[in-house]
């Protein structure tokens, strides 16, 4: 079989996945009119035109923009649910996914609004696809720290179906150890734990991240290579990294597609895995990230099957249901 047919048909799991990110202009549009909220672009093709970015911040005011069209629980189940039929046509058969709730609840939108809207569509996937699922409620950081403990206080009656928190909007000013009582916090609930660090930011908020937040993964990771000692800790440790090919690209953390370092942090013995981040604004879901990378640094199908398996071993599923996998 060719490589975009092995690609699709490797069993993969999704593990950094924002489901604001996945929001594609045919559904922005029809959500605008649906709920009456006007939206700055004439049509489909003005939106994705706009949709070039400098930096992470760039992409963020446009992503937090078009957030706004998301209203009702009906909204957020169509929203998870465009995704999940998405990816289950990847091959992703188990995603856990990233939601901002500050992004909705700052605008009047009941928290319950959001995760109920988010937890019917991943029945409904389970359902339909075969797919499991995990939610990851990720704190912004360009908020405070008193924000996130009090977004935590509101998601209490849903922590029972919450896997993890995480860390996620604008790194740079806004370090890790912004957040490390909440983290605790949530540590102490039972919570696991990622965060955003070394997209944009330098090695040392890799090293809070570990070290102040405890974190069982590193979404995104990649500045972490300029510091031969912090890959040596993070290779030594196991730690998954959930790298975004595609977006690291669409927000210029490379310069070109076969500048990706993937393959660099296979052979240094990283826990590297692939992921779509934010689809419908880097251009791709899980599969194409796949074959950006595949194509762009040559790698066999031994290595594509490696970072399908890291995706299986960093996921929060229980050891059996993860044995079963592999
Ligand atoms: N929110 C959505 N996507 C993000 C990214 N790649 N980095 C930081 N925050 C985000
Ligand atoms: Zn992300």
């Amino acid at each position: 079989i060719d490589l975009d047919a092995f690609i699709t048909g490797l069993p993969k799991a999704e593990l950094h996945l924002h489901i604001e990110g996945s929001l594609e202009p045919e559904l922005m549009f029809a959500l605008a009119r649906r709920n009456g909220v006007a939206i700055p672009y004439a049509d489909v093709e003005a939106v994705r035109a706009a949709y070039a970015f400098g930096n992470l911040q760039d992409f963020l005011d446009i992503y937090y923009a078009g957030a706004d069209v998301l209203r009702t629980r009906q909204d957020f189940h169509d929203l998870a649910a465009a995704y999940f039929d998405r990816a289950a046509a990847d091959g992703v058969v188990h995603a856990e996914i990233m939601f901002d709730p500050q992004t909705h609840t700052a605008r009047g939108i009941p928290f319950a609004e959001v995760i109920e809207g988010l937890l019917s569509a991943r029945a409904e996937a389970e359902a339909r696809h075969g797919m499991t699922s995990l939610l990851i409620l990720s704190f912004l950081r360009h908020l405070s720290e008193e924000d996130a403990v009090a977004t935590l206080a509101e998601a209490e009656p849903w922590l029972d179906r919450i896997a993890a928190v995480g860390l996620d909007s604008s790194e740079m000013g806004h370090p890790p150890e912004k957040f490390a009582r909440v983290f605790a916090t949530a540590r102490e609930k039972g919570l696991r734990l990622v965060a955003h660090a070394g997209e944009e930011g330098p090695p040392a908020y890799v090293m809070q991240a570990l070290d102040l937040l405890k974190v069982d993964r590193i979404d995104h990771g990649n500045r972490a290579l300029e510091d031969a000692a912090l890959v040596e800790r993070l290779a030594r440790d196991g730690m998954t990294l959930t790298v975004c090919p595609l977006s690291n690209l669409k927000l210029c953390v490379i310069d070109a597609i076969e500048d990706h370092p993937i393959d660099r942090m296979l052979t240094l013995g990283l826990k590297a895995t692939i992921n779509s981040d934010d689809p419908a604004y880097f251009g791709g879901y899980v599969a194409d990230n796949y074959r950006a990378v595949a194509g762009a640094r040559g790698l066999d199908r031994g290595q594509l099957a490696t970072l399908a398996r890291n995706s299986f071993t960093g996921s929060f599923l229980p050891a059996e249901a993860v044995a079963a996998h592999l």
